[in-house]
């Protein structure tokens, strides 16, 4: 039996909207979750290829993952099967993305269970091919994935402590997968790309020269313009609740009156996830309210 690890990670500058193969529009910039990992175990199996707590996903999902172990087993000329066991050390309903650390510990697992030699980047780009987000898994603390795949980036300030603050914990009706698609139909997506760009050069600027109040901005600005695509398809959704606002409001008063505060960034759901530089150690989710 083999068993992996890999972490999830949180998306600064986003990947949203893509192609075949989940190749993204456009580059994205990404912070590596430690905190929170899944474990993927693959046993050797005579018959077939099965998802042991398959109950535990929908369908959808199980047959997704399942599908990414025989798309490794193809690449490499595998024959065998396994039996596949994935455990989350955070709840699926915690609202954090798991499907980049499950497929990052898949493909790892997979690797190695059939024997491949392979280069973390080869990983992390058959990896993309299972889950966008989970290519960025393989490089830490910070990763950049742009049309020439994943990799390290360099930037000073390292060490950030990850807050999530759990707005909404059940199964979002919009799958980040499908809104990929979706955005496309925005009449804001057709300088998406440019504007991501530009914020990934600003946001790297900012954090390596100690610039933290406009990291901040160009965070959140980010994360709205993602925001905007949702609201502005056709037809148009949401994830944002009036519990996310309530909360953004009282993040941006305690940034107006400490000229500092976490750096705050929204995914495909309610919730909001929060950066802290190592010397704010006393400020904590409550202190925000
Ligand atoms: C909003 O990686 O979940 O979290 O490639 O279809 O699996 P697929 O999409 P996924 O998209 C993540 C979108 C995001 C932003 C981000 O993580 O960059």
């Amino acid at each position: 039996m083999v068993t992996c690890r890999a972490p999830s990670n949180i998306a600064l500058i986003k990947y949203m909207g893509k192609t075949e193969g989940n190749c993204p529009c456009n580059a994205s910039l990404s912070y590596t979750l430690h905190d929170y990992w899944t474990e993927v175990s693959l046993e050797e199996n005579a018959n077939a290829d099965v998802f042991a707590n398959a109950n535990e996903f929908s369908e959808q999902a199980a047959n997704r993952f399942l599908a990414h172990l025989a798309y490794i087993k193809k690449l490499f000329g595998y024959s065998g099967f396994f039996t596949v066991t994935s455990r989350n050390n955070f709840p699926h309903s915690a609202g954090i993305a798991s499907s980049a650390s499950s497929f990052a510990a898949l493909t790892k697992c997979a690797a190695q269970a059939i024997g491949a030699t392979i280069s973390t980047e080869q990983m992390s780009e058959i990896s993309r091919h299972g889950s966008g987000s989970s290519c960025r898994s393989f490089f830490s603390p910070w990763c950049v994935w742009d049309e020439n795949g994943a990799r390290k980036a360099e930037i000073k300030i390292q060490n950030l402590r990850h807050e999530l603050i759990l707005i909404d914990s059940t199964r979002k009706a919009v799958s980040s997968s499908e809104a990929h698609k979706a955005v496309k139909t925005s009449l804001l997506f057709a300088g998406r790309p440019q504007r991501a760009a530009q914020r990934m050069t600003n946001l790297i600027a900012a954090l390596n020269e100690n610039r933290w109040e406009e990291a901040y901005h160009i965070c959140w600005e980010e994360f709205a313009d993602m925001h905007a695509l949702f609201a502005t398809s056709r037809p148009h959704f949401s994830y944002i609740q009036p519990k996310t606002l309530e909360w953004l409001t009282a993040i941006d008063r305690f940034w107006r009156t400490h000229k500092d505060g976490p750096i705050v960034t929204i995914d495909a759901g309610a919730n909001i996830h929060l950066l802290w530089r190592e010397d704010q150690k006393q400020l904590h989710i409550p202190s925000l309210y």
